[in-house]
């Protein structure tokens, strides 16, 4: 693992700085594979960014969308995370509609939800055993120390054989991406925003500390790993990055 740590001097340049890298990945995957497979978080972080990545001229029938995690509700809903990522960025391209992959939230078991990503990914990729390997996983924080819907203290955090599960927030459902699955990506690149994080990040950053207390400790990938954080998030880590 290669992990690179920025501290960026505002928001602004934050969102440029994971535009740039962005780009560059999408174009490097489609280079080198001929497409480029995307798992975007939610959140407000990363808004603009896809708003952002919207304006680019990309080969867009070449990009492939996932996300690494939804919350429970359908589609239209305000807090949907894919309706979000469509609003910002995927409704104002040309990309073909086979090549957006939402998690499925209208079962009435999450559970089976969570089954069915896992098969549309595993065939997606020709995966039959072990782990896809997606070319970018974009992720954010929250100020508990959570990462995609993997929260504090909760069962999601144990999944080791699967690729997607059932996250916990405060008892309401999520469906996530399992840590195994983000630590088999090309690349990961967590986004973070805010003096609200500061506190999470000493400890996701600290050299001991409980991986169950602060999930995103449990995101060590096989390639890749990147945190750009804003100056108000990362300014106790100014010293001590990487
Ligand atoms: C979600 C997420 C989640 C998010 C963080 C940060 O669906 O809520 O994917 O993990 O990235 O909670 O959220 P903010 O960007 O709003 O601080």
């Amino acid at each position: 693992m290669k992990r690179k740590v920025e501290v960026l001097p505002d928001q602004a340049a934050l969102i440029e700085r994971s535009l740039q890298l962005t780009v560059d990945k999408i174009k490097a995957a489609i280079n080198e594979r001929g497409l480029c497979t995307i798992a975007l978080s939610g959140g407000s972080t990363p808004k603009p960014l896809y708003e952002a990545i919207a304006a680019q001229q990309l080969a867009w029938d070449k990009i492939h969308v996932f996300w690494g995690d939804e919350r429970y509700v359908p589609p239209d809903h305000p807090d949907s995370n894919q309706l979000m990522a469509r609003r910002a960025w995927l409704d104002s391209v040309n990309i073909p509609e086979a090549n957006i992959h939402p998690i499925p939230t209208d079962e009435a078991d999450p559970a089976v939800a969570a089954r069915k990503y896992e098969e549309h990914l595993t065939q997606f990729f020709q995966t039959q055993a072990g782990f896809p390997a997606l070319d970018l996983i974009l992720l954010g924080i929250g100020d508990d120390g959570h990462t995609a819907s993997l929260f504090p203290h909760t069962e999601a955090l144990k999944v080791r054989d699967q690729l997607i599960t059932v996250g916990n927030k405060d008892g309401q459902p999520r469906i996530t991406f399992t840590a195994p699955l983000i630590n088999n990506a090309r690349c990961v690149m967590f986004i973070v925003a805010g003096d609200n994080k500061r506190a999470a990040l000493a400890e996701i950053f600290a050299p001991v500390a409980d991986d169950f207390t602060y999930p995103s400790r449990l995101i060590q990938p096989e390639g890749e790993l990147w945190w750009l954080l804003d100056q108000a998030a990362g300014q106790d880590l100014k010293l001590k990055a990487e």
